[in-house]
């Protein structure tokens, strides 16, 4: 690593972006050629960390390992706490007192952040949001032979994205606003994918009430 290193950062697992899966193949070539010009890659995993995909990190179901990786948001469970990791080699370069702020290495953010960690990094909670997203494409999935409004269910674990078909393009926000009207929220990663992201340990009931609900909302706009 030299004092010109440059870094390209990407999702594994692109969220607001449409709920895209990283290719295997790209994230690859993605490593070799940093390898090749001295690049370091980031790996973004504010939305795919702490247990998203149903591996700690997303990276952990790639063929890949980032250099830096960034966490946030669920790694203090609500609570406000970010955080860089990266690899013994990058952390050496990171000489005590040059990576500060006023916040950093808050203790009560870090007491919440273990705690966290405490709960999700275990084979149950892990094990479980694999399950929960068989529920959840099994549920979409019969919500569109029904009605046939998505193309495909992409992402991972409980990043789902339901990808409108061609009929539907441009409309997500419609799906979303017919959603709150049956009491459910679910989320849009632009106009043509409606996103969720619940709890990791959402109960199975919670599930089929909301997959229920959805279906109301689905039925709604395809009546028009
Ligand atoms: C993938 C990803 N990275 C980074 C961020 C940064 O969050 P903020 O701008 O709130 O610090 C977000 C926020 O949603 C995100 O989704």
């Amino acid at each position: 690593m030299s004092d010109k290193t440059c870094a390209i950062m990407l999702e594994p697992l692109q969220g607001e972006g449409g709920i895209i899966n990283g290719d295997p193949e790209f994230l690859k070539a993605v490593r070799r050629l940093a390898d090749k010009y001295d690049a370091l890659v980031i790996f973004d995993e504010v939305q795919t960390g702490v247990g998203r995909t149903g591996e700690l990190f997303a990276y952990m179901g790639t063929d890949i390992e980032p250099d830096i990786l960034t966490s946030a948001k669920a790694l203090g469970g609500g609570f406000p706490i970010a955080a860089m990791l990266t690899t013994a080699k990058v952390a050496e370069h990171l000489k005590v007192g040059t990576h500060g702020s006023t916040y950093g290495g808050n203790p009560l953010a870090c007491a919440i952040g273990n705690a966290v960690m405490d709960v999700v990094n275990t084979k149950e909670v892990l094990d479980g949001v694999k399950h929960r997203e068989q529920l959840y494409r099994d549920g979409l999935a019969a919500i569109n032979a029904k009605y046939n409004v998505f193309s495909e269910v992409r992402g991972k674990g409980l990043l789902l994205g339901a990808v409108l078909n061609e009929k539907y393009q441009g409309r997500s926000r419609e799906f979303l606003v017919a959603s709150v009207a049956e009491g459910l929220m679910c989320l849009i990663a632009g106009a043509n994918v409606i996103r969720f992201a619940p709890s990791l340990v959402i109960p199975e009931t919670d599930i089929a009430e909301g997959l229920a609900r959805f279906e109301r909302a689905v039925a709604k706009v395809v009546a028009g």
